[in-house]
């Protein structure tokens, strides 16, 4: 499949001119087929053909961003915001008042009151936990045992993000109802926002049922938590303390819809993109059998033998360069979109307003331009003298500018730590039925990932 382009005559010199418009639309659907049947080759090529292309979804135009110069000019810009299809079909998850989906003073106002959860010197905090999860998941395994990838990175994700952020033991059960609730519901999200069809999936079909069940579960299980805290009287140092204690610009309480809607802002993003990069990362152990001897060599040479913990991360410089690696050639956020909101302009080219922008980090972190042999898996080109080499906003998993992931020092904690503690006591062999192909979803992940751990 490739992607032709129509260029536009050439422009004035100085004049800002339409992007050029990538080839390939069928009329009704335009290029929406396309990125319906393979999304990944699809937007991954669209630099051939531009620094900024126009894309026909149906009667709409949208406008595709390719370089990594002009994603972080996108990133950084006030002309742009949360807005697009892939926020409008969240929205109907994460509610409207949250900081994933809400913009202007509302959203500055709600990072100042999350970020703190969330910085660098509020991480040491969350370390014991981190700790504990990591090392009760090789402790559940058996030597042997088939496991499956998705419900263990799931249960992981989940059970660190609400027991460091909202606190309390009660998690240990709602951690398994979150779970379930979440992958169905990510999983019906993301069907309704690439195939939009609106009334049908109000019909009472098992389906529909199976996802309203799921969302419903997740709203009330956000209530119990919230509920459960107040009724405890407890304040303790924790996002959630933060969330419920949070004033509004004339210094009143927020909203109890506001409340809900920024825990599972948080919640939601925070789980299915780190189970998502926990899959990979055991797909990676699995199909690289030196690497995971790496990590594991450099793990004894740093412990010495003794349990991986939290203070050991920043020694890890191996692993940490396998996770940010990983994230690289399979980064669970694939796409990202923006709204200008006035007429502008994004390299030569001309922006209006009101149009929907997309980005993929995916099609960015593996471009040919930016990385050389950009296909190998090579945790050493994060060594310092060769990461220097990368273009800015070449990798950038996290994001860039004022919606920039709040929970990159966590979610790379985290990461490296279990990284870590389950290369030190297994090697993971893929079983029969495993299917590790990239499944697209609102993450990337693996289909169906199931794997063998082995004693060292
Ligand atoms: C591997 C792990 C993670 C990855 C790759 C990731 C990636 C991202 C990206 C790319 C964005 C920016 C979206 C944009 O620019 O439009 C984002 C935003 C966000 N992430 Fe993460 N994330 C991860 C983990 C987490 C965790 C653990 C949490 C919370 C517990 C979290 C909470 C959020 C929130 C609340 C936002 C919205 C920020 C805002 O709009 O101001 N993420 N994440």
């Amino acid at each position: 499949m490739t992607v032709e382009s129509v260029r536009p005559a050439a422009p004035e010199a100085s004049e800002p001119n339409e992007p050029p418009l990538a080839g390939g639309a069928v009329p009704m659907l335009g290029h929406g087929w396309k990125l319906v049947r393979d999304p990944l080759a699809f937007m991954a090529r669209l630099r051939d053909h531009g620094d900024v292309v126009r894309l026909k979804l149906g009667p709409k135009t949208v406008y595709a961003v390719t370089t990594p110069e002009l994603t972080g000019a996108l990133a950084l810009s006030n002309d742009y915001i949360i807005a697009g299809p892939l926020w409008e079909s969240l929205e109907g998850l994460l509610g409207h008042q949250g900081v994933a989906t809400a913009n202007g003073s509302l959203h500055r106002r709600q990072r100042r009151t999350v970020q703190p959860a969330f910085r660098l010197d509020a991480i040491p905090a969350y370390g014991p936990v981190m700790e504990e999860e990591a090392h009760a998941l090789t402790e559940r395994w058996r030597p042997g045992e088939t496991l499956d990838c998705t419900s263990e990175s799931f249960r992981v994700a989940v059970r660190v993000a609400a027991r460091c952020l909202l606190h309390g033991e009660y998690m240990d059960e709602r951690a398994e109802r979150l779970c379930t609730a979440l992958a169905t519901v990510f999983r019906g999200m993301y069907r309704r926002m690439v195939v939009p069809l609106g009334p049908l999936y109000r019909l009472p079909l098992p389906a529909n049922r199976e996802f309203n069940r799921a969302l419903a579960d997740l709203h009330l299980l956000v209530d119990e938590i919230i509920a459960e805290r107040r009724a405890s009287g407890q304040k303790p140092d924790d996002l959630l303390t933060a969330l419920l204690e949070a004033e509004d610009e004339n210094g009143d309480p927020i909203g109890e819809q506001e409340i809900h809607d920024q825990v599972v802002a948080i919640l939601t993003p925070g789980s299915e993109t780190v189970a998502s990069t926990i899959m990979w990362l055991l797909q990676i152990l699995a199909t690289h059998p030196e690497q995971a001897a790496r990590v594991r060599a450099e793990v004894e040479s740093v412990t010495g033998g003794r349990p991986v913990g939290f203070e050991d991360v920043r020694r890890l410089t191996h692993t940490n360069n396998l996770v940010v690696e990983t994230m690289r050639l399979r980064p669970a956020v694939w796409i990202l979109t923006r709204r200008a909101v006035t007429e502008t302009t994004l390299g030569a080219y001309r922006i209006p307003a009101g149009a929907d922008i997309v980005y993929s980090p995916y099609a960015i972190q593996r471009d040919a331009r930016s990385y050389p042999d950009h296909l190998a898996f090579d945790p050493d080109r994060w060594l310092p003298d060769r990461a220097k080499d990368v273009p800015k906003y070449a990798m950038s998993p996290f994001g860039v500018g004022n919606r920039k992931c709040p929970s990159d020092h966590f979610s790379m904690a985290q990461l490296t730590l279990i990284t870590a503690a389950v290369s030190a006591k297994y090697r993971f062999e893929q079983v029969g039925g495993s299917n590790d192909a990239t499944r697209v979803g609102i993450t990337l992940r693996p289909n169906r990932l199931l794997v063998r751990p082995v004693r060292w």
